[in-house]
């Protein structure tokens, strides 16, 4: 089934969440490896070359991904009462970040001058100098650690429903029907 329904998110939404999920925990462990282990570890020094092109092959994919979900809103498992309220408020909550994560990148190197370059291609030009796009660069960190710790409590709470309360929240992220 590609299509989501009340009672299972269908293969396009499973495919981006988790194929997003993981390019995106490697661009940030990347990243955030310099905290915990200096600037030249071995994380680092293998995946920063690929920084900007993982980064835009994200964009290409978070574009995807919303406008897909804007798609299936009517199909997809509903969220009732206060919980469910809270949990839809955090899926929005990352998916705006998730657009700024990489939207941030593109403008602060293009607006800065080094232009974007990915997949050994030159997408934007160099030389370019504007000052809104590069203030950019005073989001791009901040945003990918809320991004984080937003993801972190995802997780949690992912794993809460699964082991805690025992119902079908992940399973219907997995392909399996939820039974409630
Ligand atoms: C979802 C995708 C992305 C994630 C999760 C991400 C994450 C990060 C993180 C965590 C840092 C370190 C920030 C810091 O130390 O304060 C960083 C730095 C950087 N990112 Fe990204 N990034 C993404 C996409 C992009 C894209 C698409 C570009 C450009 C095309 C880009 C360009 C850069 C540059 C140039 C730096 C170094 C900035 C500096 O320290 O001056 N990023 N990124
Ligand atoms: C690492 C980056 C991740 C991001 C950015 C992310 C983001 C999202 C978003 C935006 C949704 C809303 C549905 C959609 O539009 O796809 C969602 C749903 C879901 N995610 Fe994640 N996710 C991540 C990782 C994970 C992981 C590792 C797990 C499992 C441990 C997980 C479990 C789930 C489940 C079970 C749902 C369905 C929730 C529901 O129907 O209420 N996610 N995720």
């Amino acid at each position: 089934m590609l299509k989501d329904s009340p009672r299972v998110y269908g293969v396009v939404t499973r495919t981006l969440h988790w194929l997003i999920a993981v390019l995106l925990l490697i661009q940030l462990a990347g990243m955030f490896s310099t905290t915990l282990l200096g600037q030249g570890n071995a994380i680092y020094s293998l995946l920063a070359p690929w920084h900007k092109t993982l980064g835009v092959t994200l964009l290409i994919l978070i574009v995807a991904r919303v406008l897909w979900a804007l798609t299936q809103i009517r199909r997809r498992p509903s969220h009732e009462g206060t919980q469910g309220r809270l949990a839809v408020a955090g899926h929005v909550a990352m998916y705006v970040l998730l657009v700024l994560m990489p939207l941030s990148g593109v403008l602060m190197s293009w607006g800065g001058g080094y232009g974007v370059k990915a997949f050994g291609t030159m997408l934007l030009p160099q030389g370019a100098d504007v000052a809104w796009a590069s203030a950019f660069h005073a989001w791009h960190g901040p945003v990918a650690w809320v991004l984080s710790a937003l993801i972190v409590g995802h997780i949690a709470m992912a794993l809460h429903h699964h082991f805690g309360r025992r119902d079908g929240t992940l399973r219907r992220m997995v392909g399996r029907e939820d039974p409630r």
